[in-house]
């Protein structure tokens, strides 16, 4: 199957409101597919639509080959997910929520027992297995949610915003896991994520949702290129208000920041940096480092959402 989701002008309306406008999208078997975009853009009704939880108003969909319409079972068999909401018993152990969700997924006793084992020592959860779940910490509760996604080992995972909650140590390691899901088991991957930088490490393609349609798709480096600009980091010291507004005058430069101990600098595509940093010397400034690059997802992701309100 070359595609593990492909959806044809799907929509779905909450009254009035047209929550996803037909999205059509095709996200190949065994990548990692990040979906961005702004609060209620539409990201956690696509991954409800997908899984059969929501109805479609129009358009079609298939997970994994199953129609959302008429097979979701079949799709929520196959996949693993998790939701905003963690949808953990609370009252339960850590251990016995794996467990439980262990036996409906009919994962036999000593399959379920390794499997439980090795997803909690991998997640640092082992020591806490027989806390109850009411009693763990957000990153906590979010990491038993992780295990009970990829206790089955399907074959796609919906993750709706996977490291939220969780501190860097512990999102650091969940990227690494999906990651290695995906290039081991080729397990096929769809997240959602505000962190772009997160995005920008870990998936292969990227799709911008705003308002409810699908404006971008590609690798990460594409969306770069497609704003087109670069940035340059320079660090060193003396730079002042007249630097500043020295460096602001040149034609090329678009934008200039001061941080704390570099000035950061937007500067137009295939711009020479060398007289850039020769108008620094000349102005007095001692120039330790410098760095250029293509601008990050990050800017990109700001670039697009400006470029569609100019259009609205
Ligand atoms: N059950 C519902 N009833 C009515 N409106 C809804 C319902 N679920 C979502 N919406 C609306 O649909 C739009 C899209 O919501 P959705 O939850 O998909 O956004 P999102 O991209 O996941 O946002 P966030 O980043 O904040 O999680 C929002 O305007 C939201 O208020
Ligand atoms: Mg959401």
């Amino acid at each position: 199957m070359a595609y593990a989701i492909e959806t044809k002008e799907m929509s779905r309306y909450f009254g009035d409101l047209c929550a996803v406008n037909r999205v059509s999208l095709q996200v190949p078997t065994g990548t990692i597919f990040g979906f961005l975009g702004p609060n209620g853009a539409g990201k956690t009704t696509t991954l409800r639509l997908l899984l059969g939880l929501l109805e479609l108003d129009g358009g079609s969909a298939t997970v994994l080959g199953y129609d959302v319409a008429t097979e979701a079972e079949a799709i929520r068999e196959h996949t693993g997910v998790l939701l905003q909401h963690d949808g953990l018993y609370q009252r339960l152990s850590v251990y016995d929520n794996l467990e439980f969700f262990g036996r409906i997924y009919h994962l036999d006793k000593v399959t379920r027992q390794a499997r439980i084992r090795e997803l909690l020592e991998h997640l640092g959860l082992w020591e806490r297995r027989n806390d109850n779940v009411a009693q763990l910490s957000r990153g906590l509760k979010q990491r038993v949610a992780i295990a009970r996604a990829l206790l089955h080992r399907p074959r796609l995972v919906f993750l709706d915003e996977p490291s939220a909650g969780l501190d860097p140590m512990a999102a650091v390691a969940l990227r690494e896991d999906i990651q290695s899901l995906a290039r081991k088991e080729g397990t096929t991957v769809f997240l959602t994520t505000h962190n772009l930088a997160e995005a920008e490490k870990v998936c292969d393609i990227v799709g911008v949702i705003r308002k409810g349609r699908l404006i971008a798709v590609g690798t990460p480096t594409e969306l770069r290129a497609r704003t087109g600009k670069l940035s340059a980091e320079i660090y060193g010291r003396g730079f002042n208000d007249s630097v500043i507004a020295a460096v602001r005058s040149l034609p090329q430069v678009n934008s200039v920041l001061l941080h704390n101990d570099h000035l950061q600098v937007t500067l137009e595509p295939d711009t020479e940096i060398a007289p850039l940093v020769s108008l620094l010397v000349r102005e007095g400034v001692e120039v330790e480092e410098v760095h250029k690059g293509q601008s990050s997802l990050e800017e990109a992701f700001v670039a697009l959402m400006q470029e569609e309100d100019n259009e609205a």
